[in-house]
């Protein structure tokens, strides 16, 4: 699949693996969201460009490496986007944060927008939409048809668990869009969830069922 990654490092399988667990707690869930999406960031950051930069160490001049300040804007879908979003600052701490609010109805599984609001200058940064689930994709797609609708050009979609009808709505809808994922799931369900996925992610990372 062009412009999609799965990680299959076994970091992040393991991780992945605990998560799933139902006997997993909130506590040790959120920890865990926050460490694999560090390793996934860590990778998707991968062709970041670089610029000659001189340094001079203790024991001479040399001419090094930095990042060519490109400006990163993080955007969690809410809810559970947000479990994601520390994974991201522990790496990139200077980046800015957006916000997009979409729940999912529980029926039609239609999203709906209830909130947006993201950094200035979207038009000039690197966008990392955040969601632990990509499930019929709804959601995703809607978020980046709001992103660019406000000028956003350069965005990746990274999800901690994927269904394949997600990945192929999400790709054929935003072919440009890197998608980023640690693991591609058998399907979905009738009632929309991932199988075997890991159940609601936003209940499971606030407590809230
Ligand atoms: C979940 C999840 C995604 C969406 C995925 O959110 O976090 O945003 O469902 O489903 P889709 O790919 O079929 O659109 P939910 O609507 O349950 O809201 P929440 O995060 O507030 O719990
Ligand atoms: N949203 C979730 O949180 N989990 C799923 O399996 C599907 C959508």
């Amino acid at each position: 699949m062009n412009n999609v990654t799965i990680f299959d490092h076994p970091l992040i399988q393991h991780k992945i693996s605990i998560l799933r667990d139902e006997r997993t707690s909130s506590n040790q869930f959120r920890a865990l969201v926050e460490e694999i999406t560090m390793l996934m960031c860590f990778e998707s950051l991968r062709d970041l460009p670089l610029e000659d930069v001189e340094v001079t160490t203790p024991i001479a001049t040399t001419t090094t490496k930095m990042l060519a300040g490109v400006k990163l804007a993080i955007v969690p879908i809410l809810r559970a986007g947000l479990g994601m979003v520390n994974g991201m600052l522990n790496l990139v701490p200077s980046a800015r944060v957006g916000h997009i609010g979409m729940y999912r109805d529980e029926v039609t599984l239609e999203p709906h927008e209830y909130y947006c609001k993201l950094p200035k200058n979207i038009e000039n940064r690197l966008i990392i939409v955040c969601d632990p689930m990509l499930a019929t994709g709804g959601s995703a797609k809607d978020a980046i048809n709001l992103i660019k609708e406000r000028g956003g050009k350069h965005i990746k979609f990274m999800c901690l668990i994927a269904a394949p009808e997600g990945i192929k709505a999400l790709t054929e809808a935003h072919p440009d869009v890197e998608v980023y994922c640690a693991h591609v799931d058998e399907k979905l369900n009738e009632n929309g969830y991932i199988v075997p996925g890991l159940g609601d992610a936003g209940d499971r990372i606030f407590g809230t069922k």
